[in-house]
């Protein structure tokens, strides 16, 4: 993306110069559905990212502009629409909409947004548009907040106003992610521990093509499943107060007292978390085997025991297995689509996403879109 051509096009639509924000999506290697349960997570942040280019109005008002999509957006900054309107804009308005009433007071905007981050993939261009956006709007007023507080406020403009009952994660990473490490995440605590990526790795991103959408159904069932859990062991140990306080010898003991999807839902969270702070450890002592099954557990157990996988996904999964340099994969994200990360090594990665790419075309006919990235920095000004 060329930064100076947007600030250009920025000029040529509102005849102002602007300030420009970016944030990255995210690759998550382990750790998925674990943060709505205070769990670990441990995502990197990528290099496709969301582009806020945006500059001060003299009146109240906010317009926004995509140059992705068509249409130019208005509102009055004193009457934001109360919810959702179900259009791309709902997430800048949504973090619009938490910042005010936070009581952090906004400047009139007008605001252009250059996407880079696949939609419905898996990878969090969510997220991307909301830290941008939210940097964006505060630099208008000059506050400056911790990244951790604007992450978070981001993540309840999705949740109480997009409607996406999402975890913390993504919004997290986009923050605070940092070049060459993915970050081990204590979703409860939120502190971070850098888990520095051998270099000799890539990260190779396989989008199936089958795309997802979070704001829909089955993401909220499986929120409310854990939630079902949750309530069934506090009445045990009134000190547990998420699915992460559930040790596996509890979970063991209760395997029959609990109806068999809850039993499920809540035996692939207990072991995802303690596999995420297991591959902590092994990446950061270089241990890739043991990355790598930690990974491949992961995946089964996203897809027999929380069932989001789906048959594509499974499909990208298998055929990395026996790739030379392949070291582990898994679906990576909400699931019901979207991506696969696998960790390959950095000479191997161009062959393997030729023969991952072929393999699954003959298999499914679909041609998916192969990325080979590292870890990037979190959200930046730019301009
Ligand atoms: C989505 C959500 C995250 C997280 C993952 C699953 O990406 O935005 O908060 O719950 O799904 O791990």
């Amino acid at each position: 993306m060329q930064v100076l051509e947007l600030a250009q096009r920025f000029e040529k639509f509102f005849g102002a110069q602007s300030r420009i924000y970016r944030a990255p999506g995210r690759v998550n290697l382990i750790g998925e559905h674990t943060d709505y349960n205070d769990g670990f997570v441990m995502p990197a942040a990528v290099a496709f990212s969301t582009y806020v280019a945006i500059a001060k109005r003299t009146e109240r008002k906010l317009v926004i502009r995509s140059e992705q999509f068509p249409g130019s957006f208005e509102f009055d900054l004193d009457h934001l629409p109360p919810q959702r309107t179900r259009s791309w804009c709902d997430y800048v308005l949504g973090v619009a909409t938490v910042l005010q009433q936070q009581g952090y007071s906004l400047a009139g905007a007008s605001m252009l947004i250059h996407g880079e981050v696949p939609i419905g993939a898996g990878l969090s261009s969510s997220a991307a548009i909301e830290v941008a956006s939210a940097l964006a709007l505060l630099s208008l007023t000059e506050i400056q907040l911790p990244l951790p507080q604007v992450a978070q406020l981001c993540r309840q403009a999705e949740n109480n106003f997009v409607g996406a009952r999402v975890g913390i994660m993504d919004q997290f990473v986009s923050c605070m992610g940092k070049a060459g490490h993915a970050i081990l995440l204590d979703c409860r605590s939120l502190e971070p521990k850098f888990v520095p990526i051998p270099a000799s790795l890539r990260l190779v991103v396989c989008n199936t093509m089958v795309k997802h959408d979070l704001a829909t159904g089955t993401y909220n069932t499986r929120r409310a499943e854990c939630e079902e859990g949750m309530r069934y062991f506090a009445k045990h140990d009134p000190a547990i107060r998420a699915l992460r306080d559930v040790s596996l010898d509890l979970l063991d003991q209760h395997a029959r007292d609990l109806p068999a999807p809850i039993w499920k839902r809540c035996c692939h969270v207990v072991r995802e978390n303690q596999r995420t702070v297991d591959a902590a450890c092994a990446l950061a002592d270089g241990d890739l085997g043991r990355m790598g099954e930690l990974m491949r557990e992961s995946h089964r157990s996203l897809r027999d025991l929380y069932e989001v996988s789906c048959r594509e996904l499974d499909l990208m999964v298998e055929v990395a297995e026996g790739q030379p340099g392949f070291c582990g994969g898994r679906m990576t994200g909400g699931g019901f689509g979207g991506c696969t990360v696998n960790l390959v090594r950095q000479e191997n990665a161009p062959e393997f996403a030729a023969q991952v790419a072929e393999r699954y075309r003959r298999a499914t006919g679909i041609t998916p879109q192969i990325y080979t990235c590292s870890a990037e920095d979190g959200v930046q000004a730019l301009t």
